[in-house]
């Protein structure tokens, strides 16, 4: 964690601001209340199955624990942590993906971030791509920080899970437009990966454009506000791949709710670790 620290950007001065309001504000008002609510929710853990015809007959019935969003800080402490690493531990999968948005605003905390996230191990690694949070404040701290806690931190980059013949994993850094996904998997030269880990769930119209089997994404938090009967109505309505399981000809994307949040309010859509069965169709 010696990185050099580079100079604060705007966007880390302006979520200082956003945080103070919006997050610590209405907590404190509230005696800590919020706080305290929003991380008694219980987390879900959302088995689903997707079949595929582009998926490797190898890897048929893999299971991928697929956790995003943590926003380790203010609103999500050590103890609560701990409870979403138990969960991932728990579900034992092949593979585990972690989606980004790890820190909610400083990098100051990513050291004991990592060394519990250290705990988490699966036969074809941990691997992990950066969120727009992860970008406040020192984005290498956390690439450097994943590495050294065993996990695989994909920067544009992909690899082998389980050796020469294992499953293509490619990992896109944070991007925020759907031609910026779509240029930053270019750049991970990958050919047709099999996964494809993106914070931003916009990546999938690349990735379904190249044929890539399965995305997986966080960010959006599945709107954190959502209709009961209806996850996809939630409060972003700016964002077409907002919730949930979406497939467009033999691809799929998977948005999960994720674990934490920078707001503190959840109605209709509890946090989640998703658990993936990839199938060969
Ligand atoms: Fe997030």
């Amino acid at each position: 964690m010696n990185e050099p620290r580079p100079p604060r950007k705007l966007s880390y001065h302006t979520a200082s601001v956003r945080q103070a309001f919006l997050t610590r504000l209405p907590d404190a008002l509230t005696g800590g209340a919020l706080r305290a609510r929003h991380v008694a929710q219980p987390i879900e853990i959302a088995e689903m199955c997707f079949a595929s015809e582009r998926w490797p007959r190898d890897f048929d019935g893999l299971r991928i624990a697929h956790l995003s969003d943590l926003h380790f800080g203010h609103l999500l402490g050590e103890t609560r942590l701990m409870q979403a690493i138990d969960a991932v531990r728990a579900v034992r999968a092949d593979l585990v993906a972690i989606t980004g948005d790890l820190v909610d605003h400083s990098a100051r905390e990513a050291p004991v971030l990592f060394e519990r996230l250290a705990l988490i191990t699966a036969r074809l690694g941990v691997f992990v791509v950066l969120g727009n949070h992860d970008h406040l404040d020192h984005p290498r701290a956390i690439v450097r920080g994943a590495r050294d806690a065993g996990l695989v931190p994909l920067v544009d980059d992909s690899v082998r899970a389980g050796g020469r013949d294992g499953l293509l994993v490619a990992g896109i850094d944070w991007a925020k437009t759907i031609p910026a996904c779509s240029a930053r998997l270019r750049r991970c030269g990958a050919g047709r990966a099999d996964l494809l880990l993106a914070h931003n769930p916009k990546a999938f119209v690349a990735a379904e454009e190249r044929g890539i089997p399965l995305t997986l994404a966080g960010h959006t938090h599945g709107g954190q506000v959502a209709r009961r009967r209806n996850r996809r109505h939630n409060l972003v309505f700016t964002q077409r791949l907002s919730a949930g399981h979406y497939e467009v000809r033999d691809s799929h994307l998977y948005v999960t709710n994720g674990v934490g949040a920078w707001f503190p309010l959840r109605v209709n859509c509890p946090p989640e670790i998703a658990v993936i069965e990839m199938r060969a169709r």
